[in-house]
């Protein structure tokens, strides 16, 4: 006899063995881990789930976390120092990134610098969650102009651009943009609209990547209770095998 009592289908069961490509992981450079003990402390949990790879996303925004290559390299350093020494902990691998705000300051970063990318030419950005920027569609071209791919931080999360017909997402993936989704916009951790539009790009097949944008501990507690939707079960294992097979 078949049961109707399906076993429920944990998230966290296919993360295994992926690369995370967006958390905030690194210490005390911006709103996630704030020393190298909350560091340590994430790394443990996420070990535990069987999660150990990481490209480390640190914010890069103008006005309140002026990263560069060389804060987020110091501060991994110091966080490489001690996971060296931690018998759990010491075969993480973690590489970084950057996750860029595109706001004033990040035209002229594209313009004269080399970027930190996700992998390749990948580079992951974000913008404001009350409007997108002015000059959005000369970001987007400048970029590609320069040999970069957007990968455009959890879409979902944008207000203003949820609408019935996901238009305005077609129009940024007509114009090169990736999408990485966050694990938590599967709950109504975020809001029940950015759940709803969630579902509804992964149903469409606009999501690219999946990634965790973990800043703490609550955020890898949550990450592991999360049951899948059996209407998701396919995109999402899509998503999933995807983003391992690209950053693994
Ligand atoms: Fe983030």
């Amino acid at each position: 006899m078949i049961s109707i009592f399906r076993k429920k289908q944990y998230l966290i069961d296919y993360l295994e063995g992926i690369t995370d490509i967006h958390n905030h992981i690194l210490p005390g450079i911006d709103d996630g881990a704030q020393n190298v003990t909350d560091s340590i402390e994430l790394l443990d949990r996420f070990y535990d789930l069987g999660i150990t790879k990481f490209i480390a996303t640190p914010h890069i925004m103008n006005d309140y976390y002026p990263n560069t290559p060389e804060t987020i390299n110091s501060a991994l350093s110091l966080l490489q120092n001690e996971i060296n020494n931690n018998e759990k902990l010491k075969n993480t691998d973690i590489r970084y990134a950057a996750e860029y705000m595109m706001d004033q300051n990040f035209l002229e970063l594209v313009e004269n610098e080399e970027l930190l990318t996700l992998k390749d030419n990948m580079v992951l950005v974000e913008m404001s969650y009350f409007q997108a920027p002015i000059n959005l569609n000369q970001i987007l071209f400048r970029l590609q102009t320069k040999g970069y791919k957007p990968v455009l931080a959890h879409p979902e999360r944008y207000a203003f651009y949820h609408t019935k017909d996901l238009t305005k997402y077609e129009e940024l993936k007509n114009r090169g943009c990736l999408f990485q989704l966050n694990t938590l916009s599967l709950t109504p951790h975020y809001g029940g609209n950015m759940q709803k539009i969630a579902y509804k790009l992964l149903e469409k097949g606009m999501i690219d990547f999946i990634g965790s944008d973990t800043h703490r501990i609550q955020h890898i507690e949550k990450l592991s209770n999360i049951v899948i939707n059996r209407k998701l079960n396919e995109s999402l294992l899509k998503i999933i095998s995807n983003t391992k097979e690209k950053f693994s």
